[in-house]
């Protein structure tokens, strides 16, 4: 008999414990406790759950016998709506069932204690944990889903019927989960109808996705279960959830579009002095080599200093002079650390430093302790100066995204990485994480054509940075390659500065709406079903906002196969080509694929969706060069579209914190027929356009223009008749070359895109707006 004991405990402890009935079930305002019983007869600690709705779309799910224990709490649950006045919710009683509802959800918690969300979210049994993990076991959607989410999971975005691990496992290749989160969406292929889900803790999780059998969603703590739920009408409306319960996507200073620069400038190789980095900035200026900062230390055994420092400086001094240096040139400065960053107050504060990067020699425990340190450069940046955070990081966690770019880590480039991290920055938009990026070309292997195509896709995305001094050829400038190559990276960085507002804008939108400047397909084209899968075609291509369809070539090859030309259910989309101008897909086309695109290593296959206004800066390599004057809008008109131009000091907090905010809105539609359509050979609905650029919204910004001039580019196969600018008319130039030289009128280029419109319309005072009237075309 005593020798049976042991047995019996082991079984005790190896068997899982489930939640087997509700006792009681009460509401308060909109708060439901309940009383629950386990199957584990011999525990004495009660277990009780609470129903809470924070939102009429945001409910909570908590279950636990130790309610001290708030999970992430504040750190992470940054923005939980004040509940007063609670909303009021309904409770409904029946034989076997609770129901709660708000005017949108319905909770059901059956009497055996299975739950449930407006019939679309079921437990398929109730919660169950043993002695290391609770589980939830969801039954398989009624309808055609996809799972989106679970953070940063290298190489992939659609997780349906696949298993993510949510936590740290330190791989920085394909299948690597280096800035995963607790959190994943569930949406419904035919409606876009969305479901999200946010678990509230810091421990690890595993979620195996079945749409056949139930799936687990598992975490690693016991009797403890905390889930926010965010339900709505499609995967962007969720998102504006979760970044309502989470916190907004930073916004990152505008120096940040600029391409960083990071090595361990004091070291052997650079002559043990951190001022090396000097000779490097001035060659980035010496090479028209568009550049927006440096990390020029770099934690692991550099630190900064002289000569006379000795091994891992730290002399302010040094670090000032240098700050002050690269300042002069153009770049912000940063560090880089693997060690913490005790000095963070003198960095920022006396030297000047604006950007930290975290490491996995400091963070690399993951959870909270990474969240703090993350917290602690946002904290060290925006605490000792005027300036916005600038961090990078690996091992971020649901919340990381207020705070920091997701970073995939020490990667090795080749093709095959070009092909992963695709996906990779698509699947990160289902997380809020709107900055995200892995170094040009990777930190270790390369090659001068795997360096051409990585930069050139990222040259569409927002933050980017190579890193020098690990791989077998160690530095990753723009220019190590020599020629060809450096000229196509010059002509892209180029490109990327140029569209500085449209992703600064889009940045803004990130803010505020959580949709990130990097978008999935589906992200833009819900309606089509096709895009709800990770092939070829949707995996390996991207929207850089509303009107940029990206599609990198990323395999040895002059040429580009299987794009895809998604159609929209109001009546479809066109597709011109960003080089010359072409109609790729016409309105007509339902989903085309396009196979051998013809792609030398200059060229990006990019693309633009009809109705497109895109503004950009005049050429520049840093910022703050020269003025933003004039404002050129690229335009590819087509039916009714519109775009916010957004603009602020692009270095302060005073857009984000002022009262009120200091920045500027400037509205601009424009309006054409339906089915007029841009290019050579193409029948086009003749009539007029009208472009609109409205007066400036908002409280404006210090270094706000008060006027400048404006130039719009306009497709069109036609020559208009004649251009009004507010009613009065615009003077034709009979030569290219009498338009450049002036400072209004217009001039028209058949042979340019199929039809170029060239419009300069002259000095424009930012609060009066202007109107530009193309007729019949
Ligand atoms: C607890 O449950 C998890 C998830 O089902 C399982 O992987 C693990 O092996 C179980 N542990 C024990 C001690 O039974
Ligand atoms: C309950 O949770 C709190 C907060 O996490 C923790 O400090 C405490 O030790 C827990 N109590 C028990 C009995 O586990
Ligand atoms: C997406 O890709 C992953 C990784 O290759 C795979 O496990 C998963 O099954 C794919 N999912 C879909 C829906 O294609
Ligand atoms: C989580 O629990 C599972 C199952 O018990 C275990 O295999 C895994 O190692 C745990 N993960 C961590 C990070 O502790
Ligand atoms: C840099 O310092 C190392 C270690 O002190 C030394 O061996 C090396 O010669 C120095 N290099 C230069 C260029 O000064
Ligand atoms: C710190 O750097 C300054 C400027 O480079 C230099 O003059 C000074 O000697 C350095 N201090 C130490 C302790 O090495």
């Amino acid at each position: 008999m005593l020798r049976l004991l042991p047995l019996l405990l082991l079984s005790a402890l190896s068997t899982a414990t489930h939640l087997t009935s509700v006792t009681s079930l009460t509401c308060e305002a909109s708060s439901c406790d309940v009383a629950f019983t386990t199957s584990d007869l011999t525990s004495d600690s009660p277990i009780s759950g609470k129903i809470t709705f924070h939102t009429n779309d945001i409910v909570q799910y908590w279950v636990t016998t130790n309610t001290s224990d708030v999970g992430c709490g504040e750190k992470v649950l940054a923005g939980l709506p004040d509940l007063t006045p609670p909303l009021s919710i309904s409770l409904l009683e029946q034989d076997d069932r609770y129901e709660i509802s708000s005017d949108t959800v319905t909770v059901t918690m059956m009497k055996d204690a299975v739950f449930s969300i407006n019939d679309y979210v079921k437990e398929a049994a109730p919660l169950s944990w043993n002695g290391t993990t609770t589980t939830q076991t969801l039954a398989p959607s009624a309808s055609a889903s996809a799972v989106l989410g679970g953070g940063m999971q290298n190489g992939r975005f659609v997780h349906t019927d696949s298993c993510i691990g949510i936590g740290v496992d330190y791989n920085w290749e394909d299948e690597g989960h280096p800035n995963s989160v607790p959190w994943y969406m569930n949406v419904d292929v035919a409606t876009s109808a969305t479901v999200g889900v946010l678990r509230n803790t810091w421990a690890p999780g595993m979620y195996s996705f079945s749409s056949t059998s139930p799936s687990t969603l598992a975490h690693n703590e016991t009797a403890r279960f905390d889930a926010f739920y965010m339900v709505g009408s499609s995967p962007q409306d969720v998102l504006a959830s979760y970044t309502a319960v989470t916190g907004p996507p930073f916004l990152p200073p505008i120096y940040g579009f600029g391409v960083g620069d990071s090595d361990c400038y004091h070291n052997d190789r650079h002559g043990n002095s951190t001022s090396a980095v000097l000779a490097v900035a001035e060659k980035y200026r010496a090479l028209d080599m568009p550049g927006g900062w440096f990390l020029p230390n770099d934690g692991y055994g550099c630190g900064y200093g002289e000569p006379t420092d000795g091994d891992f400086p730290t002399n302010l001094t040094s670090l000032t002079s240098v700050v002050a240096g690269l300042h002069d040139l153009g770049f912000y400065s940063g560090l880089w650390t693997s060690t913490g960053m005790p000095n963070i107050v003198d960095e920022v504060g006396t030297a000047g430093t604006r950007i930290c990067k975290t490491d996995v020699g400091w963070i690399g425990d993951g959870y909270e302790y990474a969240f703090d340190g993350v917290q602690l450069c946002a904290d060290g940046i925006e605490d000792n100066s005027d300036a916005r955070r600038f961090v990078w990081t690996v091992e971020g966690w649901a919340g990381t995204h207020r705070l920091a770019v997701m970073w995939t880590g020490d990667d090795t480039s080749d093709f095959e990485y070009i092909r992963w991290q695709i996906p990779t920055y698509v699947g990160c938009g289902f997380s809020a994480q709107a900055h995200v990026s892995g170094d040009i070309d990777g930190i270790f292997g390369g090659s001068p054509k795997t360096y051409v195509r990585d930069l050139q896709f990222k040259a569409l995305t927002t933050t980017i940075m190579s890193m020098s001094g690990w791989a077998e050829n160690p530095d990753k400038q723009p220019w190590t390659w020599g020629e060809p190559y450096t000229s196509i990276n010059r002509m892209y960085l180029k490109l990327k500065s140029r569209l500085t507002p449209y992703m600064y804008s889009l940045s803004r939108t990130a803010h505020d709406t959580g949709v990130p400047p990097l978008r999935a397909m589906l992200l833009e084209f819900p309606d089509d079903p096709s895009l709800y899968s990770n092939s070829t075609g949707t995996a390996q291509q991207f929207m850089a906002g509303p009107s940029l369809l990206v599609a990198p070539v990323y395999r040895d090859e002059e040429k580009r196969d299987g794009i895809y030309f998604p159609t929209a259910s109001d009546g479809g989309e066109a597709w011109l080509d960003w080089w010359d101008g072409s109609l790729v897909a016409s309105k007509s086309d339902k989903g085309t694929i396009v196979d051998g695109y013809p792609a030398p290593l200059d060229t990006l296959p990019l693309f633009v969706r009809a109705g497109t206004i895109l503004p950009l800066w005049p050429e520049n390599n840093f910022f703050d060069e020269k003025p933003h004057d004039p404002i050129s809008l690229e335009l590819w008109p087509q039916g009714e579209s519109d775009f916010t131009l957004y603009e602020d000091d692009g270095v302060t907090r005073k857009a984000l914190e002022a009262s009120p905010p200091a920045f500027a809105r400037t509205p601009i539609t424009m309006c054409a027929p339906a089915d007029f359509l841009m290019g050579e050979g193409r029948k086009s609905e003749a009539g007029d356009v009208k472009i609109t650029v409205a007066a400036f919204e908002g409280a404006g910004f210090d270094g706000q223009l008060a006027s400048r001039a404006w130039e719009l580019n306009v497709r069109a196969a036609a020559k208009p008749q004649g251009i009004e600018v507010d009613s009065e008319v615009l003077v034709e130039h009979a030569s290219e070359a009498s338009f450049d030289a002036a400072a209004e009128g217009w001039f028209f280029d058949a042979s340019v895109q199929g039809g170029l419109v060239m419009v300069k319309v002259g000095q424009k005072k930012a609060a009066e707006g202007f109107t530009v009237e193309l007729k019949q075309l």
